[in-house]
């Protein structure tokens, strides 16, 4: 393939991929995205869902007009169509709608809660914080390390396991990291969590707008117990994510959140719940957010999650050789060719501080990227070999510039071409760090 010409066969099926954006100067330049991995612009086909379904839009559930009853039709069957993509099982596991990926993890850990910290969870040092917090004031948190890449390490995960023997209500991973773009081997380490008798949760944020992922219903240890994702990372920016999990888990108790769509009766003295996933879903529910989804999970199959993550991959593996080739950059994420990856890297340039990096990008060629830590902090401490003595004195020092990386994110629409931009412009950088050391960072 001749890269430096090779354009995405995706890029019409994105809004604003070409939209002109000022640079610093005052000319305007095509703006490139590289902060996909953030939130990705909406596909056309869910803009003209949106439209379309609007004029038949209404009040769900309960409401006894046409497009009520047809409104609530289309919500209803939206998850059979999110358990399909994922390869769920309809008879035994529910769709909940939440509003992201971060409020599906907090909803499980609120219903696997026991009302004490007796019980322990195995997270691990590359999870983003939504995927770390929700869980450390309801149970006892331990982190599978990684190794000195970053990568999950499944040594360490069994010994914890099995330290933990008994006592492990669930080990929560990532399905591809934020930071690093690394996939970890979900069904293995399903099995090594059913073989300890511990369900699994896979935080798929990442992961599912950019390989097929298959729930594995009917294999009894590798099946993934329960996933998370949000639409806003697969071109649906319209506030709908997902929780799905087996209908067993939210029988007893409460959802954190009741009221409206919740009960089926109600009295001042007793309740009588909804079954799940109505009674997971209080007040009024997100329709059009669940439409776009359904429309974006049409398109992706459309496209085809195999061609998504070829694609992906040339892209990755094009920008990483390009990196590689100049001096004074670093990166932080390693694999060979051919190990799963999403395309996602993280570097920095040296003498450059991270947000300058990201400054100048936007500022000379209107290239959006993320800097910092990404609400990934423990890992970025690991792989950037933070101490804890330095996250002390960061703690104290109030607003100190703190280290981080700068990330790029790839999607299906982005373009060889777009990376060549990014290149040529760090290729600048380090040839004149005199001038661009001291970029203004606003
Ligand atoms: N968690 C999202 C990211 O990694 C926002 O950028």
């Amino acid at each position: 393939m001749n890269y430096k010409l090779a354009q995405s066969n995706y890029r019409h099926l994105v809004v604003g991929a070409d939209t002109k954006i000022p640079l610093k100067n005052g000319k305007y330049a095509s703006a490139i995205n590289f902060d996909n991995a953030a939130s990705t612009p909406p596909f056309v086909s869910v803009m003209e869902e949106i439209n379309n379904f609007s004029t038949m839009y209404s009040s769900i559930h309960r409401g006894t007009g046409y497009k009520s009853k047809l409104s609530s039709q289309l919500f209803e069957e939206a998850r059979s169509i999110v358990l399909k993509f994922v390869n769920a099982d309809p008879h035994h596991d529910t769709v909940i709608f939440v509003k992201n990926t971060t409020e599906a993890i907090n909803k499980l850990s609120y219903r696997l809660w026991k009302g004490n910290k007796k019980r322990v969870i195995l997270s691990s040092w590359m999870e983003h914080h939504s995927n770390d917090l929700p869980w450390r004031n309801k149970f006892q948190v331990d982190y599978v390390e990684t190794n000195l890449n970053g990568k999950l390490s499944l040594e360490n995960l069994e010994h914890k396991l099995n330290f933990h023997k008994g006592n492990v209500e669930l080990v929560t991973v990532t399905g591809a990291s934020n930071v690093t773009g690394y996939v970890n081997p979900i069904h293995k380490i399903a099995e090594l969590a059913h073989r300890y008798k511990a369900k699994i949760l896979v935080d798929g944020a990442q992961l599912v707008p950019h390989h097929a992922v298959n729930m594995k219903p009917n294999n009894p240890l590798q099946h993934i117990d329960y996933l998370a994702f949000s639409a806003h990372k697969m071109y649906a920016p319209f506030g709908t994510g997902v929780l799905i999990g087996p209908q067993d888990t939210f029988k007893q108790g409460i959802s954190e959140f009741v009221g409206g769509g919740t009960a089926e009766t109600v009295t001042h003295d007793w309740v009588v719940w909804e079954n799940a996933p109505h009674k997971e879903e209080a007040g009024t529910p997100n329709v059009m957010g669940v439409v776009a989804l359904v429309a974006a999970i049409k398109t992706l199959t459309a496209i085809g999650m195999r061609n998504i993550d070829n694609y992906e991959n040339e892209l990755t593996n094009y920008a990483n050789l390009k990196l590689k080739s100049i001096p004074g950059i670093t990166l932080y994420s390693h694999t060979v060719q051919g190990e799963p990856r999403i395309g996602v890297i993280p570097f920095n340039i040296k003498g450059i501080a991270h947000q300058q990096v990201a400054a100048i990008l936007s500022d000379e060629a209107g290239i959006a990227v993320r800097t910092g830590c990404f609400c990934t902090q423990p890992y970025i401490q690991q792989l950037l070999s933070i101490s804890p003595k330095q996250m002390v004195f960061y703690k104290k020092s109030g607003d100190a510039p703190r280290p981080g990386v700068v990330r790029l994110s790839f999607g299906i629409y982005n373009d060889f071409s777009e990376i060549n931009v990014l290149t040529n412009l760090l290729e600048r950088i380090v040839k004149h760090p005199t001038v661009y050391s001291k970029w203004n960072v606003i």
